[in-house]
């Protein structure tokens, strides 16, 4: 409130300021762009309150100024084996060490996402909730881990968290604006999301692979004409699969159902054909153990319920791994149990992210991924990756599939075209590089591009190997190192690559380039940063504490950036 001038011999103003408006701090970590949009969706709907809100990445994010913060609202997600995502871990390792402040009675409050298939659900929240509450910090809503299909309970967290900030009149505002539909949640760019896909025509569908190689890799080219869906370099495209139809037939075999009696979907009021249902709705190739817990109620005197009582979680674990609803099925008896029961307790079928391999600028109208076969025995049985196996082996073009874009802010281009790329993608991890070669040659580009590559053998797994060719040819790829790991008697894979080229590589650094790394996480993505490492050690002269805080700068400046799976 503007304060009247304090003049001489007038009486001090009584000023009835009104109530100053709380502020809120919102922080967010993201692998997928899940908990992002999540957070600015949250915002909007505080800002709305009234409340004043700062919106931030974890990593972006000022730790000296948590103690001046008046209220904190964490959304974090959970990423491989209980790890946070790459934009949180700074924060995650500030908050946990020494140097975090007291917060005296600051309220907060977590929104954590994850996945029940894994041991360690929702860690990354948990944890944040844990020692925030340590550090004196008070709840303001009871934290809520989400499983995969996190809409739901997310929207329960923002109501708890914005009856908070507004109280009664909030409240009764929610029940309006929130209206607990999923779609609340979505950007309003198209009408095409997560909860309302768009059915897209196959245009191509391709095997990339030559003959001979083990591998089947399809290159899949989809219409997005008429969508109005929109997508940068680096996003992803999330598709709903369908499940393989002998599983499904077997599945309603083993436990003495109708393939056309009528069953409500998971989470649904709606009414489907059970095999129907089985093939398009439930997720039945995974067992988490709160389904085990839910079905073992069911029928108590089958076993099930026994099996978990008498068994730690590394044994329920054990049992889970490389099992399927098909192997519960026969492995337990099911006869009094119907479909109608059952079924809605299983998970909704989650959409399966691919990073894009097209520009839009190079393919208006048009999204194209690269997704590689997944098969594999366990128990006796071949197995099936749900949406490889189904890209591959039954949708032809012609058909439609349903789909949606899954913007991902963790790995885009330099804003600027001048700022040299280097690109670090083997096997399918050369997607999103496809893409971002497109990009930067219809944006005639000048900045340099430097692509690390590698598959298992030269003449059949080259994928997109023509591309590649011209595009160094007119100069849009600066230079290309590739590393076929089964032609030759010692593997060799794009790290070795990147240190055989040590010097160069780290000049590409100092003088700004961005590293990207796509890929498998666990293995590939960890050797490669402990390549880069020991490059910015050797080229630097750096100890490795200097490395690793090279390398950390590279993330906070957004030179550094993942997108591994
Ligand atoms: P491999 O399967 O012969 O071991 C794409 O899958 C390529 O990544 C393959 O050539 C594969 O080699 C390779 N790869 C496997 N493990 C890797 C690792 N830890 N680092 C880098 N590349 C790896």
């Amino acid at each position: 409130a503007a304060a009247a001038p304090q003049g001489a011999g007038q009486p001090a103003p009584i000023a009835i300021a009104p109530a100053a408006p709380q502020e809120v701090t919102v922080l967010f970590g993201s692998q997928t762009g899940n908990s992002q949009k999540l957070a600015k969706k949250l915002s909007g709907k505080l800002q709305e309150q009234g409340v004043q809100v700062t919106t931030s990445a974890m990593i972006d994010f000022k730790p000296n100024t948590l103690k001046k913060i008046q209220h904190l609202l964490i959304i974090v997600s959970t990423h491989g084996e209980g790890d946070p995502p790459d934009n949180a871990i700074s924060f995650y390792e500030f908050l946990h060490s020494k140097r975090a402040p007291q917060l005296e009675g600051m309220p907060f409050s977590v929104l954590a996402l994850g996945d029940t298939s894994y041991e360690l659900f929702c860690k990354t929240g948990q944890d944040f909730d844990q020692r925030l509450e340590e550090l004196g910090g008070k709840r303001l809503a009871p934290r809520v881990d989400c499983d995969v299909d996190f809409e739901e309970p997310a929207v329960a967290w923002f109501k708890d968290v914005l009856a908070y900030f507004g109280q009664a009149q909030a409240a009764a505002q929610t029940s309006k604006t929130l209206d607990v539909s999923a779609a609340a949640l979505e950007e309003q760019t198209s009408v095409y999301s997560r909860s309302n896909p768009f059915q897209a025509d196959v245009l191509e569908n391709l095997n990339l692979n030559g003959r001979g190689s083990e591998q089947e890799t399809r290159h899949l080219e989809l219409a997005l004409e008429n969508s109005g869906l929109n997508y940068e370099p680096g996003d992803s495209l999330g598709i709903y699969p369908q499940n393989h139809p002998r599983l499904v037939d077997e599945l309603i075999e083993a436990m003495g159902w109708q393939p056309d009696e009528l069953v409500f979907l998971p989470k649904s009021t709606e009414e489907r054909p059970l095999k129907e249902a089985l093939t398009s709705h439930c997720e039945i190739t995974v067992l988490t153990k709160p389904l085990l817990e839910k079905l073992a109620l069911l029928e108590p005197g089958n076993g099930l319920h026994d099996f978990l009582l008498s068994s730690d979680e590394q044994e329920i674990r054990a049992y889970m791994k490389g099992r399927d609803l098909l192997d519960l099925a026969q492995a337990y008896d099911w006869k009094g149990v119907s479909a109608d029961t059952f079924i809605p307790l299983l998970r909704k079928m989650p959409p399966r992210l691919y990073s894009i391999a097209s520009s839009m600028k190079a393919f208006p109208e048009e999204v194209h991924l690269t997704i590689r076969n997944v098969k594999y025995e366990s128990y006796g049985r071949v197995r099936y990756g749900v949406c490889s196996t189904f890209v591959s082996e039954r949708l032809e073009s012609g058909q439609t599939v349903p789909v949606f874009v899954q913007e991902n802010p963790n790995f885009k281009l330099p804003s600027n075209p001048d700022t040299p790329i280097i690109m670090i993608g083997p096997g399918t991890g050369v997607a999103p590089f496809r893409a971002f070669l497109g990009e930067r040659e219809e944006l005639g580009a000048t900045g340099k591009t430097w692509l690390f590559y590698g598959d298992r053998h030269f003449s059949s797994d080259f994928l997109y190997q023509i591309e590649w060719q011209r595009w160094l040819k007119e100069g849009v790829l600066t230079r290309m190192d590739v590393a076929f790991s089964r032609d030759t008697d010692r593997k060799v894979y794009v790290q070795h690559r990147m240190l055989e080229k040590s010097k160069e590589l780290f000049g590409w650094l100092e003088a700004g380039a961005a590293v990207y790394v796509c890929g498998d996480e666990k293995k590939m993505a960890h050797d490669v940063h402990a390549a880069l490492l020991s490059i910015v050690k050797a080229e630097g002269g750096f100890g490795d504490e200097e490395a690793a805080a090279y390398l950390a700068r590279m993330q906070q400046e957004k030179r550094y950036q993942r997108d591994v799976y």
